[in-house]
């Protein structure tokens, strides 16, 4: 057994697992010797992972889910559901914004899905797996944020918002879930061209890290968080450390413009 299967098998949960970084994690992991419960909405394309997986990796046991993280009952069925499973592995991917604008022109339900979706279900799905990993003493979790959480973003402000708290979660139970043998970090992803990407944003596709090596940069960084920042996150995080805060969200509102030209 590789050590990365000693320390986050034997299975690895995906929320988000049956596209771009999401399934580039359930690939690698497969390689890694883990098996693998993945999570999605659309029945079609989490079994069309399974199946390639299932071919490449014969021994490996993978299990799909199809449902909407966004429905308030959705982490309680997936504790029971996978009472039985040792989830040494967490991944929360899900998550991306669909429609930009200002806060008040984007209708409300839209940002209670996107809390929804990056707030209240990882919340609940850390709470109920890194306890048990706790109890274990061992295992991993990666919560998948966004350059986005560096300060608030005009026309997508509930986005950057939900991203600030995935970080900051993650950045304080890395240092309370570390003496118990548990590894959790967020990375902030830059651009990446995933497909939803392509279909939702296809003017900034094409411009974007490949889905393959952002996933593979996160399970190495994984015992050495609290945070990995995608490119250019470092250079533009200091950046920003030199403005004023109202230097700062225009800043990034200049940043956000450039990304959609
Ligand atoms: N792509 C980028 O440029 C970029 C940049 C910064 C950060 N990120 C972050 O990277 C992560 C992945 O982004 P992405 O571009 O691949 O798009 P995404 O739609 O957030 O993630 C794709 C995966 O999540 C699933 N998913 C989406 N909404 C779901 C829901 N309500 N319930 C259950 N599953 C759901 C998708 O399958 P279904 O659609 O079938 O449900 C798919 O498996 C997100 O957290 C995003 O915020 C992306």
């Amino acid at each position: 057994m590789s050590a990365f299967a000693a320390k986050y098998g034997p299975t690895a949960l995906i929320a988000g697992g049956s596209e771009g970084v999401g399934s580039e994690y359930a690939r690698l992991l497969a390689e890694k010797g883990l098996d693998l419960v993945l999570v999605a909405r659309t029945a079609e394309k989490l079994e069309a992972v399974r199946a390639e997986l299932a071919e490449a990796f014969p021994e490996r046991r993978i299990e799909t889910i199809a449902t909407d993280l966004t429905t308030p009952e959705t982490p309680a069925m997936l504790a029971q559901r996978l009472a039985a499973r040792e989830i040494g592995l967490l991944i929360y991917n899900a998550g991306s914004n669909w429609k930009n604008g200002d806060f008040l022109d984007i209708p409300l339900d839209h940002a209670q899905a996107l809390t929804a979706l990056n707030v209240t279900a990882p919340t609940a799905l850390t709470h109920h797996f890194g306890g048990l990993m706790r109890e274990r003493g061992r295992g991993g979790i990666i919560l998948v944020s966004s350059l986005a959480y560096l300060v608030g973003s005009p026309q997508i402000a509930v986005y950057s918002a939900a991203k600030a708290y995935s970080t900051t979660l993650a950045e304080a139970l890395w240092f309370e879930l570390k003496p118990h043998g548990v590894d959790v970090l967020s990375h902030a992803f830059g651009s990446v061209d995933t497909p939803f990407i392509a279909r939702t944003f296809p003017e900034a596709y094409g411009r974007g890290a490949d889905p393959a090596e952002v996933a593979s940069r996160s399970l190495a960084a994984l015992s050495s968080g609290p945070l990995l920042r995608e490119e250019p996150g470092d250079v533009f995080a200091q950046h920003l450390a030199g403005l004023t805060r109202a230097q700062a969200v225009e800043a990034m509102h200049q940043a956000g413009n450039a990304y959609h030209d």
